[in-house]
Parts: structure tokens; C-alpha cells; sequence
């Protein structure tokens, strides 16, 4: 969990910027929450010095990355850095190929936590993206510190089916996210849908077979939470994301957190608005995303009004999440034995924070695009 540069500042950030994120993760109550991680993404890098040593932007962070390690630390959060698997990374900045062991031990001399690898500028060639990934992943481990590793494959080379073999503790299931609802048209390939970007819905529908893939210290990427973003993405809202209803956020917190994904804010922390934080800040939602289990849930209903998810908790209860992907409001009506849950249930809504009914089935009104998060006690 954590907080992560890209969809707000895009490459245009500095040593200021990221030190009032720090406080602001502080502040919100973001860290308490369990936000704990400051992601940099792309666009930190100022290139090479004489010694092939890599360095920060002088003008972005004239005290350097170890002084901003240094600070966040100070405040009880980890830091994140970005780099890419070829000489330059999406956005054009030096990047790690054939300086994966020294670069792991720079990364490891200014104190980070945590690397965002990309692939752009590389083969498109899943056994080459597996060799360059696994060299990163061994410089990680051989590097002195415990430095975890995000693998950002957009999905074209399936990383979830080697990203654990390479050393990676989660990887991107699809394209970059978008500050929107869907897009207009499915893709085949993520790389096709990379230039619009993906919206919310088609990130759940991509990632939705690869509960399979994630566990304990393995998981699928589902790309940062746009909650909060309101179409402010990218300096000057460049990144093209239109924004989102705050149902619509609503749902993406839901089902990031039941499908397990990591989640990563990337709105502005510093000017959040009560429903953002209402969001971000729900502690019964981000429980089913953190519960010790690890199971991603699984998709047990699908068409063209519903999504209906299970997952399976440590304490022997069930998180259910219900989407309406209709444009309309929908009156929703669930057995739970049709989700495979037999028995009677206590159902508490995890939004309104208390129980609404007991008994095997739920009816109800759900809002277009909403999504309703309950918690099913067996009695
Ligand atoms: C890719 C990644 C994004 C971001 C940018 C940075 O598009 O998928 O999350 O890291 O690169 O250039």
C-alpha cells in the first residue's frame, strides 16, 4: 500500500513535492491506514556520472534520493523507486539494462524499499523478458537490503505466469490505469490499449482469471487507485482521464481491495475532499485487502448487469462484492447459495459500516457503476 507520483505529477516532480506527500500521507491519515509506501515513478533520473553511477535530476532533487530516503523514513514510510529493463525507460530517462547490479546497489546505498521495473524499450519476447527481469530480481536480492520488487510488464508477456520465478512480489495484470470508467472498445493485446490507457472496469475484467496466480507475497497489479483524481491526471489533466463519479471510485476501492491488488493512491494528498477520503480511508474495506489468507477473490457471477465477486477471509467469513455495470440504477436480488455459499449469514455493509439483514440472500438497489462490499459472518 501506498502512494504513487505518476497519475498526478506524471515526470514533472521535485524533492518538495514528494517531502509534501510525506507529510501529507502523515497528516491524512494515510499512513495509519496502512499507506506506508512513497512510490517515485519515471522521471526522477538524471542520468550517469563518471563512474556509470546512476543520479538523481540536480535540479529535481538537488539534495539527492538519500536525503528524501532519509526523510520519509523519519516519518514511518518506506520509499519506492522506478526504473525499466532496456537503456531508456517510457518516458525516455536512463534506464537499468546491462546496470542492473550496480544500479540495485545504488538503489540499496540511498536506503530504498522498493523498485518499479518496466519493459518499455524491450524485446517483445516473453523469454527475454523472463531473463531481464530474473537479473534484476538477483540484483535486488545480492544487493544488502530488502528491496521488494514491483514487476511492470504491462501483461502482452503474461508476467503473471513467471513474475514469482524472477523474484517479483506483484506484477501488472494490464495497460496503464486511467482516471476513467471503461474504455470504448476491448483490447487484444494491453500494448494496444496502452495509448489510451485502461478504465476501471476493463482492469477488472482482464484481471479477473488470475485469482489463480496470487498469493502470499505474490500478486496481481491491478496500477494505482485514480480515486480522488477527478480528471486531474497528468500535469494539467494531460494524461487524458475524463474522471470518475465517486461511486465509480467507490467501486474501484471495493474491488482492488477484494481482488487483492496492491493498492496505491495517486491523487493529490495534500487536497483531498471528505468523499476522497471516505474512500481511501476506509479501514473495514482495506482489512479485506490486507486479511493473512491471500486469496484473491473469485468471479462467480458475470453479464451485462453484474459482477459478483467472493473471497474467501482467515476467520472463516466471506467479502462479496457486487457491481452494477449497467448505465442505469439496478435492483439486484442474490441468493448466496447461487455464489456458493450455503447457510445463513450475517451481512454487513461495508460502506455504511453496519449490518443490514441476516439470512441466504440479499435484494437491494444498486447504483449505476456502484459497487455494494459486504462481509458474510455464518450463523
Ligand atoms: C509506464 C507504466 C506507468 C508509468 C510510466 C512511466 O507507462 O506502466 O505506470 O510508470 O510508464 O513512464
Amino acid at each position: 500500500m501506498g502512494w504513487m507520483t505518476w497519475n498526478y505529477f506524471a515526470d514533472n516532480f521535485n524533492e518538495k513535492d514528494l517531502r509534501e506527500m510525506a507529510d501529507a500521507m502523515v497528516s491524512s491519515g494515510m499512513l495509519e491506514a496502512g499507506y506506508d509506501h512513497l512510490f517515485i515513478d519515471d522521471g526522477w533520473q538524471g542520468g550517469r556520472d563518471n563512474k556509470n553511477n546512476m543520479i538523481p535530476d540536480p535540479v529535481k532533487f538537488p539534495s539527492g534520493i538519500k536525503a528524501l530516503a532519509d526523510y520519509v523514513h523519519s516519518k514511518g514510510l518506506k520509499l519506492g523507486i522506478y526504473s525499466d529493463a532496456a537503456p531508456l525507460t517510457c518516458a525516455g530517462y536512463t534506464a537499468s539494462l546491462n546496470f542492473e547490479e550496480q544500479d540495485a546497489k545504488t538503489f540499496a546505498s540511498w536506503g530504498i524499499d522498493y523498485l518499479k521495473y518496466d519493459y518499455c524499450g524491450a524485446p517483445d519476447d516473453m523469454e527475454i523478458a523472463k531473463t531481464r527481469y530474473k537479473k534484476m530480481g538477483d540484483a535486488l536480492r545480492n544487493s544488502g537490503r530488502d528491496i521488494a520488487f514491483g514487476i511492470c510488464e504491462w501483461g502482452d508477456r503474461k508476467p503473471w505466469l513467471w513474475g514469482a520465478q524472477v523474484g517479483g512480489q506483484l506484477w501488472r495484470t494490464t495497460a496503464d490505469v486511467r482516471d476513467k470508467w471503461k474504455s470504448l472498445k476491448p483490447a487484444e493485446k494491453q500494448s494496444d490499449l496502452h495509448a489510451t490507457g485502461a478504465g476501471i472496469l476493463d482492469i477488472v475484467d482482464y484481471t479477473q482469471d488470475h485469482a489463480v496466480y496470487a498469493g502470499p507475497g505474490h500478486w496481481n497489479d491491478m496500477d494505482m487507485l485514480v480515486v480522488g483524481l477527478y480528471g486531474k491526471e497528468g500535469p494539467s489533466g494531460a494524461m487524458g482521464g475524463t474522471g470518475c463519479t465517486d461511486a465509480e471510485y467507490q467501486s474501484q476501492m471495493s474491488l482492488w481491495s477484494i481482488m487483492n491488488s496492491p493498492l496505491a493512491a495517486t491523487n493529490d494528498l495534500r487536497n483531498m475532499n471528505a468523499e476522497t477520503k471516505r474512500i481511501l480511508l476506509n479501514t473495514e474495506v482495506i482489512a479485506i485487502n490486507q486479511d493473512v489468507l491471500g486469496k484473491q477473490a473469485v468471479s462467480k457471477v458475470k453479464n451485462e448487469k453484474w459482477s459478483v465477486f467472493v473471497k474467501p477471509l482467515s476467520n472463516g467469513d466471506f467479502a462479496v462484492a457486487i457491481l452494477n455495470r449497467a448505465d442505469t440504477t439496478q435492483k439486484a436480488n442474490f441468493n448466496f447459495a447461487e455464489l456458493g455459499l450455503t447457510g445463513n449469514y450475517e451481512i454487513r455493509d461495508l460502506w455504511q459500516h453496519k449490518v443490514i439483514g441476516k439470512g441466504k440472500k440479499w435484494d437491494g438497489k444498486v447504483l449505476s457503476h456502484e459497487t455494494k462490499l459486504f462481509r458474510l459472518k455464518k450463523i
